[in-house]
């Protein structure tokens, strides 16, 4: 089958009159296609969101002198945290294409794998996380054009699949699955040299994208593309690598080039070169030497899981706001809420553990204020329990990161034997919670491996927050001009986490003033009253240090009684009249000689009393103050757990998973 959709910006060579003119027009040929794909990157449109197909995904290349199968599998197990829900991986046997492909994890994968062992030298593999949308064999990659001669393995989005499959579909391209990824090998398809009819394929797709392709009728070669998503070289002896992180083939070399958006790459398994999209050659390309061992590696360079996924927060963010607002019409959406009768619900229940009930109980205030529904928190071990009052007009929202917390899971089964309506917010893919739901909220958070838990918190305060609008639009208690204003905030929360990120320096510090100290209390009002007793908790779980989380207003009731010159407060003062009020606690503490770090919120509030420190987050509403607050508090616990040398990602007598009672 021969692809005949001519390139939209395809540029004749012969027609060319200069040079100069030809050097010229292919970069301002390269340049618009730039813009446009920045354009699209950033506006992520929802229209790839309907699909359901958002993923987080790695992807591994191999060609060298070793069988290709090991390397390949052992790359993706590498790759894993990236991405489990299926994997698959193609070679050339015998000058025939051969691609396994499993849904779940890649032990699956692998075992089919040892059943066909093959001896091909040269391959490419892929593990998927679709955030959305069930996974299925047709889903996973590689994906093959209609002859089978060219397998493809995507990580990003490809936002003008539609349109390219049907122009494909009506010169009888046939596709095998739905996924945006099948498009490409399609494109690939016809006549001119590999190179070419890649770089025909890349100016015609809109989006992000890092790809790697392998051609049957060219042995020993394959080639890597990079736009907006990341795509690494691994440069051996006689062996090159591609991968989407280099942790994949780091135990096997450590030279290391990083691609450029704009990038195409050929290896073979003593050659690699990079061209840019109308074939020039790069010539800055520089090989690194990556100095991380592979443990270290896999957590990106950080020491812990715990500080990458701190890090992580801006992005897991943004990938949990994809495709979710509507800034033109001032709209929320939820494409998976359609057709859910919450327009009856009288009452909603909140259950889940640990950090999921504080995200839940900081959600109670964004729901009751902006969409006016009563709500109920109450942890799932309690609530399963106490024979709740709930039926058909509750809504039992349950919140978790894993999806598998025993308690959770009870509580959420309770509630359907009930007839409550079950929603969940959730972080694993088709784990038991969501299948227990009615629907189900992703958050986008990625694999979340340190035991405490830090991306996942801020996902799920994205989501509860996105909920309350979602629910206050449905109820019109909210006017469109804040509505608008209210997502404005949220999107623009990444970028401010950013900055607080980078005073990263600064919380250490503060850490080697305190980690000998035995007891803290964190205190808070409104939202910052949950905000207090997450950070305790992250700070209890990871330095076995005392830490408690207390209401402001409740300190001279009875904890105020422990307040000693060596007891450390932080204080979280929120926005408004919370934070207002909150001020009265400081100079309670320090009038009995208590020591004082202060979180604020830059409201004015006149003169701080005399403090230890004050860490001052970016403006935001008083519904978002948590998700920036929380920054500096899991630095906090972080930083002082490391200065008394605790095992930071799998503390003391902790699970990630509580999966029994
Ligand atoms: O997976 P889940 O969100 O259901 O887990 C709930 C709690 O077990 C979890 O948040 C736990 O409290 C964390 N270790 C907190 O960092």
């Amino acid at each position: 089958m021969n692809s005949e959709i001519a390139p939209a910006h395809r540029v004749s060579k012969k027609k060319r009159g200069s040079n100069d003119i030809n050097t010229f027009h292919s970069l301002f040929v390269l340049f618009s296609h730039f813009m446009f794909s920045m354009y699209y990157h950033r506006k992520r449109t929802s229209e790839f969101h309907e699909k359901g197909d958002i993923r987080m995904c790695g992807i591994i290349g191999y060609v060298g002198e070793k069988v290709a199968m090991p390397v390949l599998l052992d790359g993706l197990k590498r790759l894993e945290y990236r991405g489990y829900d299926s994997a698959g991986i193609a070679v050339v046997e015998d000058g025939c294409m051969v691609t396994f492909r499993r849904t779940g994890k890649i032990a699956g994968l692998e075992a089919l794998c040892q059943e066909n062992p093959t001896l091909s030298r040269w391959g490419i593999g892929h593990t998927r996380w679709a955030t959305h949308g069930v996974p299925s064999e047709k889903k996973a990659h590689p994906h093959l054009d209609c002859r089978q001669r060219i397998a493809v393995v995507h990580n990003g989005i490809i936002e003008n699949y539609r349109q390219l499959r049907k122009e494909l579909e009506d010169i009888g391209h046939v596709f095998l699955s739905e996924t945006d990824s099948e498009v490409v090998a399609h494109l690939l398809e016809g006549g001119g040299a590999p190179l070419q009819r890649i770089q025909k394929t890349v100016i015609k797709l809109q989006g992000s994208y890092a790809l790697c392709i392998l051609f049957q009728e060219e042995p020993d070669t394959l080639y890597g593309v990079r736009m907006f998503n990341p795509l690494v070289l691994g440069v051996g002896e006689n062996e090159n690598f591609l991968a989407s992180d280099i942790p994949a083939f780091l135990d096997k070399t450590r030279k290391v080039v990083f691609l450029d958006d704009g990038d195409i790459t050929r290896i073979t398994p003593n050659s690699w070169e990079i061209v840019d999209f109308y074939g020039k050659q790069k010539t800055q390309a520089t090989v690194v030497q990556i100095p991380w061992d592979p443990l270290t590696a896999e957590k990106g360079g950080y020491k812990h899981f715990m500080l990458k996924e701190i890090h992580e927060q801006p992005q897991a963010l943004e990938d949990t706001l994809l495709g979710r607002w509507d800034l033109v019409n001032g709209r929320v959406r939820f494409d998976e809420l359609e057709g859910f009768a919450l327009g009856t619900v009288e009452r909603i229940v909140i259950i889940a553990c640990g950090t999921a009930c504080h995200a839940g109980m900081i959600g109670k205030y964004m729901i009751e204020q902006l969409a006016r529904v009563p709500v109920e928190v109450d942890y799932a071990s309690e609530f399963r329990y106490r024979d709740p009052l709930i039926d058909e007009k509750t809504l039992v929202l349950c919140i978790s990161q894993s999806g598998e917390t025993a308690d959770t899971l009870a509580a959420a089964r309770l509630a359907r034997e009930r007839q409550a309506m079950v929603l969940s917010i959730c972080n694993g893919m088709g784990t038991t919670l969501t299948r227990i739901s009615d629907r189900t909220l992703y958050t986008r958070a990625g694999v979340e491996i340190g035991v405490a838990s830090t991306k996942a918190f801020s996902c799920q305060l994205a989501v509860l927050f996105l909920l309350s609008l979602y629910l206050a639009q449905q109820r019109t208690t909210i006017g469109n001009q804040l509505l608008s204003t209210h997502i404005q905030s949220l999107l623009a929360l990444p970028r401010q986490m950013n900055d607080l990120l980078k005073n990263s320096a600064t919380i250490h510090e503060l850490a080697r003033q305190y980690y000998l100290y035995h007891d803290f209390l964190y205190l808070g009002r409104g939202v910052c009253y949950p905000l207090a007793l997450e950070g305790a908790l992250k700070l209890k779980e990871v330095s076995y240090l005392h830490a408690e989380g207390l209401s402001a207003g409740e300190m001279k009731h009875g904890p105020i009684a422990l307040i000693e010159p060596d007891v450390i407060s932080v204080v979280l003062l929120g926005k408004g009249i919370a934070g207002a009020k909150t001020l009265g606690n400081i100079e309670e503490i320090k009038a009995r000689k208590g020591k004082v770090i202060v979180v604020s919120h830059p409201d004015h509030w006149g003169e701080i009393p005399l403090v230890e420190q004050v860490i001052t987050i970016t403006d935001t509403n008083k519904y978002l103050v948590p998700l920036l607050m929380i920054i500096p508090l899991q630095l906090f616990a972080y930083y002082v757990a490391l200065e008394k040398g605790s095992d930071v990602d799998q503390p003391r007598n902790l699970a990630k998973s509580v999966t029994v009672e």
